[in-house]
């Protein structure tokens, strides 16, 4: 990750800027190297002063609710115009009725039961994404937990060799031996002296304190036994019972090696996949419902935006309505949330850099299965509540397990969340192929998943109109490239999305986009 620029690693060169100019300083550096961490804003921008200025806004996922939202309390008259039957965007929830016709593709209706539902775009939102909170607090949106990684949760991987390979293990059966072995190793080479010279006065003693108490070492040779809680065999409870000390004996480290299971354990977690998250009560619609709970009702359901012209004193946009019927609205200026992928395909007065620009942005290929099933067996049978299961089957590396409706009859399991190539090959398939493939996938890690399931749900972002492709994939070179043009507002249109962000793939990117973009367009309307 940190790679040499003129001779400092990355990482100097960021400690240098820290300790010269603090935290801001730092952020500005960060996000001048390419970071995706720049998740720095906490408020909207303070603004007023837009009465008898017209704004169109085009989209109402997160970024085009938040544009609205904040332009219409500064003052501006808003109209928001939206292709869809609904607001949200990719900030969406399937559940009963809901339908999908991909590109290409079979009509699909969703025919979970009421209360049951899978989301197919955002699920998760890490706790720094201030924007998203921020919204979901001032209109009262409840949010749950969302186990994102859970302890008790099983690896089935099928390519490794040994006697683990092939069979569903606990994730903590794993990070306990892992941990244990290797601190025992460690501990021996500390024992010998062979560390020696890594150690300053009176570390040598704490190293080997940490490495008894982090692999549960025993005895005068630090031996690694097994670790407490790492799956007891027999659970505490009354009577003769003893419970805690009865623990499962240790898997040999060679067999975890082969197996390749270990390769799902990170001691930490990434800053933007914590083992802990958040999720809307309900489903990821909630916050686009709480943006038009507290809005006047200036959108435009089933407009789609045909051609985007401009002069110099004002920007117009031509659309086609609900009845089919043509029709244009002008205004002074235009916040676009429409995705690169569908902002290429449409006619736009902008220079040839920036539609250069536009088009110089992949889109990610990605898709999931939520499967209704009939028993919440993997917490019945299993005691998983919530987190991930990880297989290594060529299309399906997770089965996710819902964070919601605990202890419940029912539940959705998200089936598969591919990307890339796996992705486009799933999509290929017809809906019921999809699902008997996650059947399948799912039916090596628990028996009683295929006889379970009931309804289903799939799509795929790049087959879904008014999306085509899950979030914009940018390359260091198109970042450098392109970026910064579209950064920029041209002529009197301002884009603003995920796609303008270095949280691209998160609501907060387009939260943190739309703050950007409206401050500047607002700077700009009260000096004219
Ligand atoms: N933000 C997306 C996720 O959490 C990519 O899966």
């Amino acid at each position: 990750m940190f790679t040499d620029i003129d001779g400092l690693s990355r990482r100097a060169f960021l400690e240098r800027l820290s300790a010269a100019g603090g935290t801001a300083l730092l952020m500005t550096g960060m996000s001048a190297l390419g970071f995706g961490i720049a998740s720095a804003a906490v408020a909207p921008p303070v603004m007023s002063g837009g009465k008898g200025k017209k704004v169109i806004v085009l989209g109402t996922g997160v970024a085009g609710l938040t544009s609205a939202y904040e332009l219409t309390n500064a003052g501006y008259d808003v109209t928001v115009l939206e292709a869809r039957d609904r607001v949200g965007g990719r900030s969406w929830t399937a559940k009963k009725g809901t339908k999908l016709t991909e590109l290409g593709g079979e009509a699909e209706v969703c025919d979970f039961e009421e209360g049951q539902y899978i989301n197919p775009g955002p699920w998760r939102i890490p706790y720094f994404h201030r924007g998203y909170l921020h919204y979901a607090k001032k209109f009262g949106v409840p949010l749950e937990l969302l186990n994102n990684d859970n302890d008790r949760s099983y690896i089935n991987y099928e390519k490794g060799t040994g006697p683990l390979a092939g069979k569903p293990i606990r994730k903590v059966e794993v990070a306990a031996d892992m941990r244990g072995y290797a601190a025992e190793m460690l501990a021996k080479q500390v024992k010998q002296g062979a560390l020696d010279a890594q150690f300053t006065a009176g570390d040598k003693e704490l190293f080997l304190d940490y490495l008894k108490s982090e692999g549960y070492l025993e005895g005068a040779d630090l031996k690694y036994l097994g670790a407490e809680g790492r799956s007891p065999l027999v659970n505490p409870g009354a009577g003769l019972d003893p419970g805690p000390g009865v623990e499962s004996k240790p898997y040999a480290m060679t067999d975890i090696l082969h197996s390749n299971t270990w390769k799902v354990l990170r001691s930490i977690s990434n800053l933007d996949q914590q083992r802990t998250m958040f999720q809307p009560v309900g489903g990821m619609h909630e916050l686009p419902k709480g943006f038009v709970r507290n809005m006047k009702p200036i959108i435009k359901l089933q407009h789609v935006v045909e051609k985007i012209s401009q002069t110099p004193g004002s920007i117009t946009v031509a659309y086609t309505d609900e009845k089919g019927a043509k029709g244009s609205i002008t205004a002074d200026f235009c916040v676009c949330t429409i995705p690169l992928s569908v902002l290429r395909t449409i006619e736009i007065d902008a220079s040839p850099k920036f539609k250069e620009a536009i088009g110089g942005v992949s889109y990610a290929l990605v898709g999931k299965i939520g499967i209704q099933m009939k028993s919440r067996f993997w917490e019945d049978n299993h005691q998983i509540y919530g987190g991930h299961i990880y297989v290594d089957d060529p299309l399906i590396s997770t089965i996710s397990l819902p964070s919601t409706g605990w202890l419940g009859q029912k539940g959705v399991v998200l089936g598969f969340y591919p990307h890339g190539a796996a992705a486009a090959r799933l999509s290929g398939m017809s809906l019921a192929d999809r699902k008997a493939y996650a059947l399948a996938a799912g039916k090596k890690v628990f028996p009683e998943y295929a006889d379970s399931a009931e309804g289903s749900f799939s799509m795929f972002w790049h087959r879904t109109p008014f999306n085509m492709g899950g979030w914009a994939e940018w390359t260091e070179e198109s970042r450098a490239k392109y970026y910064p043009t579209l950064l920029e507002p041209e002529g009197r249109l301002y884009l603003a999305g995920e796609h303008l962000s270095y949280l691209t793939g998160w609501q907060e990117g387009g939260i943190e986009s739309a703050w950007q973009q409206i401050a500047k367009l607002h700077t700009r309307a009260m000096a004219a």
